[in-house]
C-alpha cells in the first residue's frame, strides 16, 4: 500500500471506531396521493424498497391474480403487492438468500402459514420461476405479473456477511445462495490475468482494469487474496485517492456479477419465462447499473420485434431466405415504457441508494 493509502485507510478506520456503534435516524416517510408509501428512511431498516408505488402501480393489474416477486429481499415490494391483492390473489416470492426467506417467514406468517396461503416462499434463484409448479400444475401460464428488483439488499451490503462490501472486512465469498458457484476468492485465485481484466472491464466498466488485474496476479503469487480488505488494499494501491471509492464499488460489483453470472441469469430468465406467461402479464424490472439495464432493454426490444434475422442453419428459414434476410413473426411483448422511469428527487433525497435505479415495464401480447 502507498503512504497515501496507508494514511487514508488509518483515518477512515479511526473515524469508524470512534463513531457510535449504531445510529438510528428518526423515521421519515413520504406517502403518495393514494396513501402508498413512496419512501421511508430509517437506519434500522433491512432495505428501503425503491420506486415502490411505481413498481406496484405497473405490476398489479388484477387483485385476484398470481404474481412473482423474484427478489424478495426485505419484503418491501412483497408487502405492498400483498396489500393490493384480494384474499384470492397469490404471491410467489423468491430469494437465494436464506436469511431473507427466514425473515419473510416471520414477517408474512399470516399469509404464508394460512391454510389457504396468499404467499409462497421459494429459497432459490428466480431463474426457476418458469418451472414452478403448484398443486402439481405448471404455474407460469397463470402468472399475472413478475417483478425483479435486481442487485443486493442494504442488509447484504451493510452486514458484509458474504463479502459484497469493501467497507466491512470478511471472506471474499460473494455467492447469493447456491453452493455450486465458485467463491470470489477462488475466482480471483484461478483466473488468468487477461480474463481478470475482462471481468473488471466488462462487469465493472473499470478504467483501471488492466493495472488492477496485473496487481492481483502479482499479489496472489505471494499470498492468496482471501478477504474484502485484501482486495480493497490492491485497488487502493492502483487508483489515485480521489477515484478510489468509485473504483472499489466497480471492482466489487464486477466480481459479484461474475461469481453469480448475474447478467446471463437475468437474460436466460427473461427469455425463458416471457413466452410462457399469460396474455396481459406484466414484467416489471428495476435495475441499478447500465449493464443490467442494457440486458433488459435488449431482451424487451427483441421480444417486441415484428421481424427477426433468419437463421441459415434452421431448415424452416431456408425458403424464406431466398426472398429476404428477415422473417415476420408475431411479437410476444409490448414495451409499455419506451424510456425507463427514474426515482423522483424526493425519493433520492430520502434514500440515496435509489439514485441509479431505472424501471422498465413490458406486457405479454
Ligand atoms: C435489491 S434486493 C430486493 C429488495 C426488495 N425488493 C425489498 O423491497 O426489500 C435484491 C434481492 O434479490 C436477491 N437476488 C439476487 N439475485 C437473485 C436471484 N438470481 N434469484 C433470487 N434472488 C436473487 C438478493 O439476495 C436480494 O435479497
Amino acid at each position: 500500500m502507498t503512504n497515501d493509502a496507508d494514511k487514508l485507510y488509518a483515518m477512515k478506520k479511526k473515524r469508524r471506531h470512534s463513531a457510535p456503534s449504531r445510529f438510528i435516524a428518526p423515521s421519515e416517510t413520504v406517502l403518495g396521493e393514494d396513501g402508498t408509501e413512496i419512501a421511508t428512511k430509517n437506519a434500522g431498516d433491512y432495505h428501503v424498497p425503491v420506486m415502490l408505488k411505481e413498481c406496484c402501480d405497473w405490476l398489479v393489474t388484477d387483485p385476484d391474480g398470481t404474481y412473482i416477486d423474484g427478489t424478495l429481499g426485505g419484503g418491501g415490494h412483497s408487502a405492498e403487492i400483498l396489500r393490493r391483492l384480494s384474499p384470492h390473489g397469490h404471491l410467489i416470492a423468491f430469494d437465494e438468500d436464506g436469511e431473507a426467506i427466514a425473515r419473510a417467514r416471520q414477517r408474512f406468517a399470516d399469509d404464508v402459514e394460512n391454510p389457504s396461503p396468499r404467499m409462497t416462499l421459494s429459497h432459490t434463484s428466480f431463474s426457476f420461476a418458469c418451472s414452478i409448479k403448484r398443486d402439481g400444475k405448471p404455474q407460469a401460464q397463470d402468472i399475472t405479473g413478475i417483478l425483479l428488483d435486481l442487485g443486493v439488499s442494504s442488509r447484504q451490503l451493510d452486514t458484509g456477511g458474504i463479502g459484497l462490501s469493501y467497507r466491512v472486512n470478511s471472506h471474499l465469498d460473494m455467492r447469493f445462495g447456491s453452493r455450486d458457484k465458485p467463491l470470489a476468492s477462488e475466482l480471483i485465485a484461478t483466473t488468468e490475468q487477461g480474463q481478470l481484466e475482462q471481468i473488471l472491464r466488462e462487469f465493472g466498466e473499470e478504467p483501471f482494469a488492466k493495472v488492477i488485474a496485473r496487481r492481483i496476479v502479482d499479489v496472489r503469487r505471494l499470498a492468496p487474496v482471501m478477504t474484502t480488505f485484501d482486495l480493497r488494499a490492491i485497488v487502493e494501491e492502483c487508483v489515485p485517492p480521489h477515484l478510489r471509492q468509485q473504483a472499489l464499488s466497480r471492482v466489487f460489483q464486477a466480481f459479484r456479477i461474475a461469481v453469480n453470472r448475474e447478467l446471463d441469469v437475468l437474460e436466460e430468465t427473461l427469455r425463458g419465462i416471457v413466452p410462457r406467461l399469460q396474455k396481459g402479464a406484466r414484467i416489471v424490472v428495476l435495475t441499478y447499473h447500465s449493464l443490467e439495464d442494457r440486458v433488459v432493454k435488449t431482451v424487451f426490444n427483441d421480444l417486441a420485434k415484428r421481424s427477426v434475422p433468419l437463421d441459415p442453419t434452421n431448415p424452416d428459414d431456408a425458403e424464406a431466405a431466398i426472398k429476404s434476410t428477415t422473417k415476420r413473426i408475431e411479437p410476444i411483448l409490448n414495451v409499455l415504457l419506451k424510456k425507463p422511469l427514474a426515482p423522483s428527487d424526493e425519493e433520492i433525497r430520502i434514500n440515496p441508494r435509489a439514485r441509479s435505479a431505472k424501471l422498465r415495464v413490458a406486457e405479454k401480447c
